[in-house]
């Protein structure tokens, strides 16, 4: 918790533009992404060069992969080379274990199958204390494919953990047992913070059964039923955003939404988090 609580005041004072702190320059880091991403892959990337760190970004198609070398054996490379940092994301869940104890170099977790996305939900967590102060009693709800996000699973584990009260909406098939589900209408009558997923097509074994209207029309956020959320209630979005599927089109930006202010506060959070770690190396 204490150090949840540092990351996150030193990512505001990053986010406030205050300039006196200790660069990590010259140290190297590798970002070695095996799944696409946009949000998360560049604003590691800008995050690195902010901190005047020397950057370089592993390509899986150019790459030994290509000539089937496993995961375990790219990371061990990248540790041979005597670098600074990897940040990883992979589509294997907790593939860390795998590694722990067996190479040296720091790792941050950029992503891990359905598991986990720490650095997702500090920059989720940054972005609602913004917002309300404090996030001990908000009521944060999470609507779309819990089963197979690892947002979700992150968020439902720190958020919990840091005093919120989580509660679940979506489709029968994407949700989580062990989670407090609240009909979607109920839920946005009373949350503060409605987090949106995206429905994680490419993890699921059959076919999504349902067009995308038919989806928006009972578990998105649309003209119809964003005038249940409360007053001074947020939308939130990791991204990327299937525009008229979770949200329509028109509300993306709309007065509620911290979409674009979780991507600004990625940058930060990242830089937070690897300033930490490689602090007093
Ligand atoms: C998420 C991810 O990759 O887990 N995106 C992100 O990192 N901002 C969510 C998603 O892909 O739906």
């Amino acid at each position: 918790m204490e150090e949840i609580d540092e990351m996150l005041e030193t990512a505001q004072m990053f986010y406030d533009g205050k300039e006196d702190y200790k660069r990590l320059t010259g140290k190297i880091a590798c970002n070695l992404f095996f799944e696409p991403s946009t949000r998360t892959q560049y604003s590691f990337q800008i995050a690195e060069e902010k901190l005047e760190m020397k950057v370089i970004s592993f390509n899986k198609k150019s790459s030994s992969i290509k000539k089937n070398e496993s995961f375990f054996d790219t990371v061990k490379t990248f540790d041979s080379f005597g670098i600074d940092l990897l940040i990883i994301r992979s589509l294997q869940n907790e593939y860390y274990k795998e590694l722990a104890g067996k190479i040296k170099t720091k790792v941050i977790n950029a992503g891990d199958g359905t598991s986990n996305h720490p650095t997702q939900s500090l920059l989720d967590i940054l972005t609602i204390k913004q917002e309300f102060g404090f996030i001990k009693g908000l009521k944060i709800l999470m609507v779309g494919d819990i089963l197979h996000s690892r947002v979700a699973h992150s968020n439902l584990k720190i958020m919990k953990r840091l005093g919120a009260k989580v509660f679940i909406s979506g489709p029968n098939e994407y949700l989580e047992k062990d989670a407090i589900f609240i009909p979607l209408e109920d839920g946005l009558l009373s949350c503060d913070v409605v987090i949106m997923l995206r429905v994680q097509f490419e993890r699921h074994d059959k076919k999504f059964n349902m067009s995308f209207q038919e989806y928006n029309e009972k578990f998105g956020i649309n003209s119809k039923n964003i005038g249940f959320m409360k007053k001074n209630s947020i939308i939130m979005h990791p991204g990327p955003v299937n525009r008229n599927v979770e949200i329509s089109d028109n509300l993306v930006e709309c007065e509620k939404s911290r979409i674009l202010k979780q991507v600004k506060n990625g940058v930060f959070v990242r830089m937070a988090v690897i300033e930490y770690l490689l602090r007093n190396k």
